[in-house]
């Protein structure tokens, strides 16, 4: 049914696997209109109690948007990258069944925030969270300077956003980006264990929970908007050709210096 996706439900649960496993499950336009997709047809499901978002393979959940892809856009397209990837990420967020992501390896730049856009995150001890856009010349533009704040703090947030630094899954528990950390092959039975905790609930109050939880923390917030309005700014620059090309062609960049922004 989906190009880039594995949908399985069991027992009330929906499985979405990104399965573009030999690119590390890097995120295609295509790919993100699938999840918006597959999130949207899960709403209007009533077999559906509970969504695990997960990614193909042992190494990677999500290594990031497919840097390929965009490394030829201009600032409309970028602009438009990042309002796209905001509107589905927030449709995840704002979905009113929950949402874990199951962190089975690398989950950077747009990984990091498909995961922190779901209302948990359970983590191998493989799983290496980080946003290593400065890298590319680039800013995260699928609201990771917005969530990443909320869920580690301002002080942690700019530190791993300005140094790109990777962290594994035991820092990420202990700054409060992961809720949970298993062994790999206990990923998915612990995300099932948490899910059926709240199966058991009732699927009214859990909507409104996580609508009360989300007004405080994303609701007309203009640091959102100022984010894909300064993600579309970086595809009119240098930097932005310089750390893309570098990616591409698997060497270190070489950024200029800050003279305006
Ligand atoms: N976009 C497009 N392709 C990606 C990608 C991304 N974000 N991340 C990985 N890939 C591709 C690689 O280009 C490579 O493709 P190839 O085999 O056709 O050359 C394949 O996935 C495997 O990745 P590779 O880099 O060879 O694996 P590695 O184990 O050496 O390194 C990472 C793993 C995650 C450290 C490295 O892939 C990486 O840094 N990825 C980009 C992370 C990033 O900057 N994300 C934010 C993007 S906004």
């Amino acid at each position: 049914m989906y190009n880039n996706l594995l949908t399985r439900i069991s027992e009330g649960v929906l499985t979405i696997t990104i399965n573009r496993e030999s690119k590390l499950n890097a995120l295609t336009i295509e790919t993100i209109r699938e999840i918006y997709d597959a999130i949207k047809t899960a709403e209007a499901n009533d077999e559906v109690a509970g969504i695990i978002i997960t990614g193909a393979g042992t190494k990677a959940f999500v290594a990031g948007a497919d840097i390929s892809e965009f490394a030829n856009f201009n600032v409309e397209q970028g602009t438009e990258m990042a309002q796209n990837g905001h509107r589905v990420f927030n449709a995840i967020e704002n979905s009113s069944k929950p949402v874990i992501a199951a962190v089975n390896g690398f989950a950077l730049g747009g990984g990091c925030e498909l995961a922190m856009a779901c209302h948990l995150r359970v983590a191998a001890e493989n799983a290496k969270f980080g946003q290593p856009e400065v890298n590319l010349g680039i800013i995260p533009g699928y609201a990771g300077t917005q969530r990443l704040a909320q869920l580690v703090g301002k002080g942690k947030a700019l530190e791993l956003l300005m140094t790109a630094e990777v962290i594994g899954a035991a820092e990420a528990k202990e700054l409060g980006l992961v809720n949970h950390v298993v062994p790999a092959d206990q990923l998915l039975a612990k995300c099932h264990e948490i899910l059926d905790k709240i199966k058991s609930k009732s699927p009214m109050a859990i909507a409104k929970v996580i609508d009360c939880v989300n007004t405080q923390y994303q609701k007309d917030k203009p640091g959102f908007d100022r984010e894909v309005e300064l993600f579309g700014q970086c595809f009119a620059t240098d930097d932005f050709k310089e750390g893309t090309n570098a990616f591409i062609e698997k060497r270190k960049p070489s950024f200029g210096k800050l003279l305006s922004v």
